[in-house]
């Protein structure tokens, strides 16, 4: 065996490391016909949706997504990193841990090495500000946080900072041996004409944190109200880091869960509002930064707890994109509950303002996501008049459907009774119809959409599937291509293609280790997808109807392209080329129908 963590080794190790059995030293674990199930270790949950493949070794939790062989197994359970999960494998199979040569699996190292880099130029960043908001030209910031009641321990536990101008940070970094380049990439500096500069110039700086800990990304706030000027200005999407995936204070909140149980989070827009909050005793709370919560925030969540507080300011939560976010949430499983905060007030306002039994209180009275949409609801028709009253009981009673506990039907319903006059049994029988998909038109068009889209990437998931478990002949695919768009997809498709160059079988769980951990989930749901096929050879003839679709598809658009070039051609040479190459696809297209 070669020596280094080759590829060949990591298979060694995992088969001798079966995953069933790794697992079972941390869980229960309960055979299912060929795959096993558990209650997954890495999302609270009632039910097993936990799933462990013994055949292709790997997991993959239909909860909340999660996926990964055995090692990204032991590295989430015991959140180490690769390298001493590998270390811990090999005790257990009682192997010697090769020396880190890497020489195969260079791409790995060098990519680790590269974010690795990043992280560190992050973490100089964060620690050049903090100084930065203690020296002479931070006066005025921390003046601004005084008064604003931030305490010093406050202070540091946020690791706030100050940026004092264009340059230093550039200055000081470049003196750590950073390049331009690796600032542009991390996202601490902006460019202009060949230049590159803080772009949180003359700034409080608010550190974003990772729940491993890493310094990720900033918010800078500005100190004084200017006109035209963003009151926040955050690190934008870069490797590192994605506002959408993210939730401000995750770390403090995983810090908090280690020293006590966490029953519920509580989840405000701000910055300040999160501060203000951990300072007042609140310590589970994070924040969304201003944006619509989403899937992956949903899933962070609940790896926490299982109930959630959104406690946005004035009218925000009102708004249809927060709505549609806490439903996210309740569709992830969380049980979501929405905090209004009296007059008008933020969480960071109310504190300061009227102490913190009045924000206890607020939560207290926080309502049930449902009876805050139909409270919304309320709000939006005029009850006064029949005609509003029927628009309300219509509106209400199609969110009462959406609720996933039917046991609570019967009971909101009532109340709409109650509110309206319309009889029980009308009512009911609303109910029933909407429940039996018999929508008005436009909401059934939406849902058909969506339903879709996700039809869609199932489908290219098992072209991905025959091909990496060598069912339909690695080449085949190459006229879909157009078709896959998804980044993890197409790293998929190049791992193919290596495959298929060196001439060797794909390793379909060696992804996992090749590619991007953030592809994991992706991965795991790729090779999962026989699940819902009944047999090998019914995938294998789907895989083939579908890429001679894909493929008609193709070249049905290419057709059409191509004659509307050629009729506006003007250049007579040019459009007898078109003209030429038109007919061959003609061609190519009869002969596929020829053959169905
Ligand atoms: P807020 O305006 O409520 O911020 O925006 P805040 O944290 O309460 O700030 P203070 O109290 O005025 O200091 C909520 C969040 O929305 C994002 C930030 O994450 C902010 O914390 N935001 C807001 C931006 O990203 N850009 C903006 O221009 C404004
Ligand atoms: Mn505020």
């Amino acid at each position: 065996m070669p020596s280094g963590i080759t590829p060949e080794f990591l298979e060694d190790l995992k088969s001798r490391c079966d995953i069933v059995r790794i697992a079972q030293k941390y869980m229960p674990v309960e055979r299912k016909g060929s795959r096993f199930w558990a209650r997954c270790p890495f999302h609270h949950e009632k039910t097993a949706s936990f799933m462990l493949d013994q055949t292709s070794q790997f997991y993959h939790c239909f909860g909340c997504g999660v996926s990964g062989d055995v090692i990204g197994f032991v590295r989430a359970i015991e959140n180490v990193d690769f390298f001493d999960a590998v270390r811990l494998l090999c005790e257990d199979a009682n192997i010697p841990m090769p020396e880190l040569k890497m020489n195969d699996v260079k791409d790995i190292e060098d990519r680790k090495k590269r974010k690795d880099r990043l992280l560190r130029l992050m973490k100089d960043t964060a620690n050049f500000y903090y100084k930065k908001l203690l020296e002479e030209e931070g006066r005025a910031a921390l003046t601004y946080l005084q008064n604003r009641g931030v305490t010093p321990e406050s202070r540091k536990a946020f690791a706030l900072g100050y940026s004092p101008d264009l340059s230093s940070l550039v200055k000081a970094l470049s003196q750590h041996g950073y390049t331009e380049e690796e600032m542009i990439s991390a996202g601490v500096v902006g460019s202009k004409n060949g230049r590159v500069y803080d772009f949180l110039t003359d700034r409080l700086i608010y550190p974003i944190v990772n729940s491993f800990g890493d310094v990720i990304a900033f918010g800078g706030r500005s100190l004084e109200k200017k006109p035209d000027f963003a009151k926040y200005k955050n690190t934008g999407d870069t490797p590192l880091f994605n506002k959408k995936q993210n939730l401000y204070a995750i770390n403090l909140v995983k810090a908090y869960k280690r020293e006590q149980t966490v029953e519920d989070i509580i989840v405000v827009e701000g910055y300040m509002d999160v501060i203000a909050l951990h300072q007042a005793g609140f310590r589970n709370t994070v924040a969304s930064m201003g944006t619509a919560l989403t899937k992956e925030q949903a899933r962070m969540l609940k790896r926490y707890a299982d109930k959630v507080y959104i406690c946005y300011d004035g009218d925000a939560a009102g708004q249809k994109g927060a709505i549609r976010g806490m439903e996210i949430l309740a569709e992830e499983g969380l049980k979501v509950f929405v905090v209004s905060l009296p007059d008008g007030l933020d969480p960071d306002e109310l504190i300061k303002e009227r102490g913190k039994e009045a924000y206890r209180k607020a939560l207290s009275e926080a309502l049930p996501l449902v009876d805050f949409k139909l409270l919304a609801l309320k709000k939006e028709f005029d009850v006064s008049s029949v005609d509003g009253k029927r628009q309300y009981a219509l509106a209400a009673v199609k969110v009462i459907a959406l609720q996933s506990e039917p046991i609570m039907h019967e009971s909101l319903l009532r109340r709409i009774h109650e509110e309206t006059g319309f009889m029980m049994v009308t009512l009911q029988k609303n109910l029933d119809q909407i429940k039996q998909n018999q929508k008005p038109e436009a909401e059934l068009l939406v849902e058909e959409r969506s339903a879709e889209e996700d039809k869609n990437t199932d489908l290219l998931r098992v072209l991905l599937y025959v091909q990496l478990y060598g069912l339909i002949p690695m080449d085949e695919l190459s006229n879909v291509r157009a078709a896959f768009t998804d980044a993890c997809h197409l790293q998929i498709l190049s791992y193919l293609d290596a495959c298929c160059e060196a001439a060797q079988k794909p390793q379909p769980t060696m992804l996992f280790e090749l590619l991007d951990p953030s592809y994991a989930n992706e991965i795991g749901a790729v090779l999962s997808v026989d699940r819902t096929f009944s047999s090998t050879e019914q995938m294998v003839s789907y895989a083939k109807d579908v890429q001679k679709r894909l493929v008609q598809e193709y070249l049905e658009k290419a057709i059409n392209a191509l004659s509307e070039r050629a009729t506006h051609e003007t250049d007579p040479e040019v459009r007898k080329n078109t003209l030429s190459e038109l007919v061959a696809l003609k061609k190519q297209l009869r002969l596929m129908k020829l053959k169905t």
